[in-house]
């Protein structure tokens, strides 16, 4: 059987509003994306994630929708997503949508009509409460803006529930007809031909007194349902689960391989990052040692940055005090329990460093997911509100605003970055096309060598035992082939000897440039590797 299209899926997450400006209005639009997929296609990826594009009031940038089955204006119509559908598909990628089943905005005319009371329309659509005691086990998640899970509605005197911002009042999974009109919305976008989900705040459809309100059984059993609809559509169709939460509770989300097809993986992502500032490769080694199997035809979706804060939720408090003073040492770009930077300014621009991180979540089980703007070594804006500083315009050129709209500047839904270190000057699609040595060019090949080797796809993984903390080594390994891949998370330069003697008499073959290496023999084998430094070996026979 052909393994689905996924398996070997890069991922790359556009912020359409960001994306490109079509009718010179300062907002990106669908017919602007559209006009960008062969750039996109060109970076090698085959698939590409929107984030929300439904109408909503956009005070959570999308993400509290209005209407579940329309098109942002701002944005387009449902004939230009479906345009932009054939066009991706034409060019061999698939699109995912995000889909926000947990909340809606309180613009939605089913909470309009809810507010109003026990009676109206909708009311039990929503969770209400005479007192704000109930589920108290539940923790606020944005703790920066909302003090409770509960705000009172004075239209009708009862307070509802809500997960996230106050204006996002949570659904009542609990009622069978919301679970079916979720369910409908589902099926209209499938029915549109959409790929995919990403599925937005899986784990709190469901709240229960005594727990934490996250992840229950009642949870996981309508994942299974909706799993269980998208199933019955061909050509087949892929849920990514967004759940930030501990290793154990995240690989849930994959059932018996009857729930979620993925996941991101945000224990990883989060430890990314420690270890590459301790310059020490056990925190990424002892969790990938502790990663559960996953049901097969399941996998993990790896990422370094996306559109939210890099949350540091589940790692120590020691972890997160010396993240924070690591890498947000100003304490503007901390937000809620995380850090709003884009991943190049967190990294001070550190291009060994950004080189060895993609070349980590292009080399470990699972696929890749960028984000629009990190392979144009793309700067941010602190000065903008909650998480926009990271979701400003697309750099296309050097010319004005940057080539993203013909509008004047003021016009923009949000400035382009000129700051000096970041100006957009240097750092936009056209330079970095030009020159074979930028980052753009190397990340097309690297993503073009990664799709090319069926050796990454699958689950295989096993550490290999080396003597010098600051390497991670590992194999991935599959029937037809075995690669060795070597990581150096120091700023120095390191050597480092494994312990290959299971493939003595093969020879160490470089992916990427060819060069052959000398061939393993008995005793452990040396390497030396750069500062930040990393190798794709292939073990041939001779
Ligand atoms: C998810 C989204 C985030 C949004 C939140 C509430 O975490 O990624 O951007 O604010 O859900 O919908
Ligand atoms: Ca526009």
């Amino acid at each position: 059987m052909k393994p689905p299209w996924w398996q070997d899926m890069v991922l790359y997450e556009v912020y359409v509003r960001g994306y490109f400006d079509s009718n010179a209005d300062g907002i990106g639009d669908l017919p602007g994306l559209t006009s960008k997929l062969d750039y996109i296609r060109d970076l090698g990826v085959n698939a590409i994630w929107l984030l929300p594009i439904f109408p909503s009031p956009l005070r959570d940038d999308g993400y509290d929708v209005s209407d579940f089955r329309g098109i942002h204006p701002d944005l387009g119509t449902l004939d230009d997503f479906r345009r932009l559908l054939d066009r991706a598909h034409e060019l061999g990628l698939r699109v995912l949508v995000d889909l926000v089943l947990n909340h809606t905005s309180d613009a939605h005319p089913w909470f309009v009509s809810a507010r109003k009371g026990p009676g109206h329309a909708h009311h039990d659509w929503y969770v209400w409460s005479p007192a704000q005691d109930k589920y108290a086990g539940a923790r606020v998640i944005f703790s920066d803006t909302e003090t409770s899970n509960w705000t009172l509605e004075p239209a009708c005197g009862l307070y509802y529930w809500h997960r996230f911002y106050s204006h996002q009042p949570d659904l009542n999974f609990d009622n069978p007809a919301v679970r079916e009109e979720m369910l409908d919305v589902v099926r209209c976008w499938l029915d549109l031909g959409v790929d995919g989900f990403r599925v937005d705040a899986v784990s709190y459809l469901f709240e229960r007194e005594g727990t934490e309100s996250q992840n229950l059984p009642e949870t996981h059993a309508f994942v299974r349902e909706l799993r269980r609809m998208v199933d019955a559509y061909s050509p087949a169709r892929a849920l990514l689960a967004e759940a930030n939460h501990p290793i154990e509770d995240l690989a849930a989300f994959f059932g018996q391989g009857d729930e979620f097809h993925m996941a991101f993986h945000f224990p990883l992502m989060t430890r990314l990052f420690l270890a590459i500032r301790l310059e020490d490769s056990r925190p990424l080694a002892e969790l990938l040692a502790k990663s559960p199997s996953l049901p097969g035809g399941c996998q993990w979706a790896m990422f370094l940055r996306n559109h939210d804060e890099l949350t540091l939720e589940h790692v120590t408090k020691e972890e997160r005090e010396y993240l924070w003073r690591e890498y947000a040492a100003e304490t503007a770009s901390r937000l809620n329990l995380g850090i709003r930077r884009r991943l190049w300014p967190l990294l001070s621009g550190g291009r060994r460093q950004i080189e060895l991180l993609h070349a980590l979540i292009l080399s470990l089980p699972g696929c890749a997911v960028l984000y629009y703007g990190d392979e144009i070594a793309m700067g941010d804006d602190p000065r903008l509100g909650d998480r926009m500083g990271m979701r400003t315009p697309m750099q296309w050129t050097a010319g004005s605003n940057a080539g993203f709209s013909q509008a004047e500047a003021p016009r923009l839904y949000a400035p382009v970055v000129t700051g000096p270190e970041w100006h957009y000057a240097g750092r936009n699609v056209a330079s970095q096309d030009r020159q074979p040595t930028s980052f753009l060019n190397w990340l097309r090949r690297m993503v073009r060598s990664h799709r090319a080797d069926p050796i990454f796809r699958g689950p295989g993984l096993s550490l290999v035992p080396a003597d010098n903390i600051h390497v991670l080594a590992f194999v991935r390994e599959r029937d037809d082939g075995r690669i060795l891949c070597l990581n150096n998370l120091s700023r120095f330069v390191q050597p480092v000897t494994v312990d290959l003697s299971e493939w003595k008499g093969r020879v160490p073959r470089e992916l990427i440039g060819g060069a052959t290496f000398p061939a393993i023999g008995s005793d452990p084998y040396l390497f030396t590797l750069g500062p930040h430094g990393f190798y794709w070996m292939r073990l041939e026979r001779s």
